[in-house]
């Protein structure tokens, strides 16, 4: 939410600013903005509303020369998405430029009192209050850059990452992060700042992720310091980063989603690497090993999450139910932070989240260590805030996530969820060798299998083309494919803009079958499991009423095209390990239909990557 990119050292910082944006856009995109000092020594700050093509374009006359900046692109919570709410914001004399990530929640409070000392403000945004603060600070109490921050976040609710130029000291940036993540980058002779990582991996692999409290004074020809906000020096925790630049670009795919969606295969064989033995009959998770006496005597397993991650947990419930028969519950995290929820010390609590940043989850995950219970995480990206926060975890390591709608962390999260719940089975004796071994060896295939269900994308694509003119679509499926259908609905939904419903196939008759008519395509997952005969009911009840049927079957299925309108074939496997498969061409149909309805696939409207804010 929001994305942050900072440069100091002695190439022209405008082109690395710029290119940051680009990388960093999926976190926010109403509008852009960047702020240099100039080689005339001047503070130069150009924003616009949309993306960051319009701020390129908007550029191109102005002065942009100068080896110091720092620019942003935005997600907007206070104030609506135009220029002048866009950040970089001035303080009034515009001698200082800021840019923030997170909400300042006492901002009105402060922005009142500095208006009666007289400050007068440009925008409507919590942002602005806090660089006002900062120079009232400054120029009041006589205090430096630093001492001016510092004042201020001790006055300052809410969460942050922000950066700071003052042109009258033209080789510093000051940086402080609360709950937002920011990350300096150390190359030779020269800094870099990022949200995360993705705008500095070309530059250098040599990170500093600041830790909630954190001040970084980074100046031009010094060592990088790093200060708690009393002051405090902290000692540097350098990090050593493995992304290689082809993880974050599209790689001949005209958008990052599909990219992301045929990566699954080798995404998935990342993921099992090194955790299953080369045999394919054996599981080992790192964290069962130093953790398992907590783990194994979980009463209960709590797993919080949002949007997909909460999807991939509805799938770890019915996994970690069937297979390790310990109690279960999926919480929205945003509730469960609120609700007053009986957490104790016997419980588990699993926290899933690709950006490992989502402020929900997070807080989650603090009420839940107050009150005992052990906390695991299950992540994508690397030394984000969550695994910091939790005790142990597991990451899913499928690579960068750049594409808006999640696609690769779903199935790595579903894929480290049946990893687990097979290591705690196995441990704890409540499925059999056998059943362990069959299904610890099915994982192993689902790779290939992946590779087989995307051979249906050309197929795909031609029924996209049919139901780009829906209103309204209905995904249904039961079992370990309800959560499927929850998941096919949310990717039609978040970039097609077109109103979908996932529902479990035999409650669609307490309401949702009100809505069925020949108007109304419906997707059904129906592989042939336990539950299939019952799903064929379930189809029929929609045919009755002249619903359009689009079934996924299992490869070979001759029953169903009887009453569907379409099939899609999906290769076999074990009925726990289906929405692996099945969620692949629900990808592909959501990716399609946008397409055909020309949306902006990987950065659709009002949606972010990462929700650092509540
Ligand atoms: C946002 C993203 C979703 C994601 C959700 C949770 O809404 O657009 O794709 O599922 O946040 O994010 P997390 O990073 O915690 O998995």
């Amino acid at each position: 939410m929001c994305g942050i990119v900072g440069y100091i050292g002695t190439k022209q910082a405008y082109p690395i600013l710029i290119k940051g944006l680009r990388r960093l856009e999926y976190r926010g995109y109403d509008s852009a903005g960047v702020a240099m000092i100039g080689q005339s020594g001047s503070l130069n700050v150009y924003k616009t509303k949309g993306k960051v093509d319009n701020l390129t374009d908007y550029c191109t006359d102005k002065d942009i020369s100068g080896c110091i900046g720092i620019a942003h692109t935005r997600w907007a919570t206070h104030g609506e998405p135009s220029a002048r709410n866009a950040h970089p914001h001035y303080s009034q004399s515009h001698n200082l430029a800021i840019i923030h990530n997170g909400i300042i929640e006492n901002y009105a409070d402060i922005k009142s009192r500095l208006q009666e000392k007289g400050v007068t403000f440009a925008s409507d945004t919590d942002t602005e209050v806090l660089v006002q603060l900062v120079e009232y600070i400054m120029s009041s109490k006589n205090l430096t850059l630093l001492e001016a921050v510092q004042t201020a976040l001790y006055q300052v609710i809410g969460a942050y990452a922000i950066a700071i130029l003052d042109k009258r000291d033209p080789h510093q940036i000051i940086a402080a992060r609360k709950q937002s993540p920011l990350v300096v980058g150390i190359g030779e002779g020269e800094f870099f700042l990022g949200s995360d990582a993705s705008p500095i991996i070309e530059y250098t692999d040599k990170v500093v992720y600041l830790e909630d409290g954190n001040i970084a004074v980074i100046r031009l020809g010094e060592e990088l310091k790093v200060m708690s906000i009393h002051g405090e020096e902290q000692a540097l925790q350098v990090k050593k980063v493995d992304i290689d630049l082809g993880q974050i670009e599209k790689g001949g795919y005209p958008h990052f989603m599909l990219k992301e969606i045929f990566e699954q295969p080798e995404c998935l064989t990342n993921c099992m690497r090194g955790r299953i033995n080369v045999e394919g009959n054996q599981v080992t998770l790192s964290a069962m090993i130093d953790h398992h006496q907590k783990l194994l005597k979980a009463k209960r397993i709590v797993i919080v999450a949002c949007g997909t991650s909460w999807h991939a947990g509805l799938i770890g419930k019915q996994l970690i139910e069937s297979l390790c028969r310990i109690p279960c519950e999926v919480e929205y995290a945003s509730e469960f932070r609120y609700r007053n929820p009986v957490v104790t010390k016997d419980d588990v609590v699993i926290a899933i989240s690709q950006s490992g940043e989502t402020a929900d989850t997070l807080a989650a995950i603090q009420l839940a260590k107050e009150r005992g219970a052990f906390i695991y995480g299950i992540c994508n990206a690397i030394g984000s805030s969550i695994p910091r926060a939790t005790d142990t975890g597991t990451y899913i390591h499928v690579g960068p996530e750049i594409g808006v709608a999640s696609t690769k962390a779903f199935t790595g999260q579903v894929t480290v969820l049946s990893m687990l719940a097979l290591c705690l089975a196995d441990k704890l004796g409540t499925i059999t060798k056998e059943e362990y071994q069959l299904m610890v060896s099915e994982l192993t295939r689902i790779p290939k299998k992946m590779e087989r269900a995307l051979q249906a994308n050309e197929q795909i694509k031609h029924l996209a083309m049919i139901f780009t003119y829906a209103k309204n679509c209905l995904y249904l499926g039961r079992g370990y494919n309800y959560p499927v259908a929850l998941e096919g609905a949310l990717k039609l939904k978040e970039i097609s803009y077109i109103h979908a419903e996932g529902y479990p196939a035999a409650e669609m008759k307490h309401g949702p079958i009100a809505l069925i008519d020949s108007e109304m395509p419906v997707f059904v997952i129906a592989t042939r499991d336990r539950l299939y005969e019952k799903v064929i009911s379930n189809i029929q009840e929609v045919r009755a009423r002249g619903g359009r049927v689009t079934a996924l079957v299992t490869a070979g299925d001759e029953l169903i095209s009887q009453y569907a309108d379409h099939v899609i074939e999906l290769p076999d496997t074990l009925e726990c390990f289906q929405p692996l498969i099945a969620s692949i061409p629900l990808q592909l149909l959501a990716y399609h239909i946008a397409v055909c309805k020309g949306k902006d696939v990987d950065r659709p409207r009002n949606l972010a990557k990462s929700v650092t804010v509540e």
